[in-house]
């Protein structure tokens, strides 16, 4: 019998999503091959959706929320992963439809696991999580649509947020010469910091447009939707392409389909959460190659369990900046 451990768990109780921190035993957690000791969750969008309880994001209450972890394996009945070994899962439905990371202790199913690659630890690793690995998808599947850096700019959305901070800073650590939307001019320096060359005010980008405008992006990374997406696809380049990863102004896209017919533009839809092992793997490698330790360290902030509901509140309204880790024995 382990030792009993913190988690936070989140009940539905007349319509209303309340998160407690309890302390449970290995015996409620869900089936899987491999026990893990998680040293770091993170706070996502879907994290603050689910917690907040305002997205129907979890499918199943009770549940331990937290759609990713990293940490160590405690016990494995799969011979691919041995005690002591560092690893990480992001998406698979934890913290949806099974328990996540907001919690000492996990189990889970050996294929959802990545080794850590050992450039990374497991807090760096969760520096990164779902928004740093969404961002390198993109990156990846622009670069397979062809986008190189001798283009011209990329254009990135959100960018004062988790997947947009990260994308812009795999963008600059790989040459390509970016332009981050921010609605928040405050974090000009920060942005340039990361390698961002121009910064452009949300604003602009939300005024109404015509169906064609100036040619200014090579690509885009967009973690927004709505009327910037529209926009950004309405001053992409003739042959350009632009990766479509969030939703966090809207999930509706108010444009026209010229772009695509009379530009040649391409649309990339990026997702994470079932993503094969193997794009992982190699996402994550890369990751750990191009993402400066001191790079991941200036964009991200340490809380406990405790801290996660009130700023889930301020992950919704867009007042965080870059990551945020979670450390569940904090
Ligand atoms: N496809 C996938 O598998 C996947 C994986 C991870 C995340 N996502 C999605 O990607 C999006 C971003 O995730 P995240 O973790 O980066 O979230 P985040 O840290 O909360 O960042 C979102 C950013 O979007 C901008 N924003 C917020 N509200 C906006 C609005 N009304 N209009 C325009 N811009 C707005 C803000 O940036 P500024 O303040 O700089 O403007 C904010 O920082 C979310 O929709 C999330 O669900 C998808």
């Amino acid at each position: 019998m382990s030792e009993p451990f913190q988690a936070m768990i989140l009940h539905r109780e007349d319509k209303r999503t309340i998160p407690s921190i309890e302390s449970i035993d290995e015996s409620r957690l869900p089936d899987g091959e491999v026990v893990v000791d998680v040293a770091y969750s993170s706070l996502n969008y879907k994290d603050a959706l689910a917690v907040t309880g305002k997205g129907k994001v979890v499918r199943s209450f009770p549940i331990v929320p937290g759609i990713d972890l990293a940490g160590t394996v405690v016990s494995s009945t799969d011979p691919s992963f041995r005690p002591g070994d560092p690893v990480l899962a992001t998406g698979w439905g934890l913290g949806e439809t099974t328990w996540g990371g907001f919690a000492q202790r996990a189990r889970l199913k050996a294929g959802w696991l990545v080794p850590i690659p050992s450039r990374l630890d497991a807090k760096r690793a969760m520096a990164v999580g779902t928004a740093g690995l969404t961002a390198m998808l993109c990156v990846m599947r622009l670069e397979a649509a062809g986008l190189t850096a001798e283009q011209g700019p990329v254009v990135v959305t959100g960018a004062g947020g988790g997947v947009g901070s990260l994308a812009a800073a795999i963008l600059a650590e790989g040459g390509y010469r970016v332009a981050a939307v921010t609605g928040r001019p405050e974090l000009g320096d920060s942005l340039r910091a990361l390698g961002v060359e121009t910064i452009v005010p949300r604003s602009e980008m939300e005024t109404t447009h015509r169906p064609l405008e100036s040619q200014r992006w090579a690509g885009g990374i967009d973690a927004v939707g709505g009327r910037i997406l529209a926009r950004v696809l309405a001053e992409t380049h003739y042959g350009g392409c632009v990766a479509s990863c969030g939703l966090a102004a809207s999930p509706e896209m108010t444009g026209t389909v010229l772009p695509f017919i009379l530009r040649n533009v391409s649309l990339l839809g990026v997702e994470s959460v079932v993503t094969p092992f193997e794009t992982r793997r190699e996402a994550w490698d890369r990751i750990a190659r191009v993402l400066a330790p001191e790079t991941l360290d200036r964009l991200t902030r340490s809380v406990s369990l405790s801290e996660v509901s009130k700023l889930a509140e301020e992950v919704l309204a867009g007042r965080v900046h870059g990551r945020i880790v979670v450390d569940p024995s904090g």
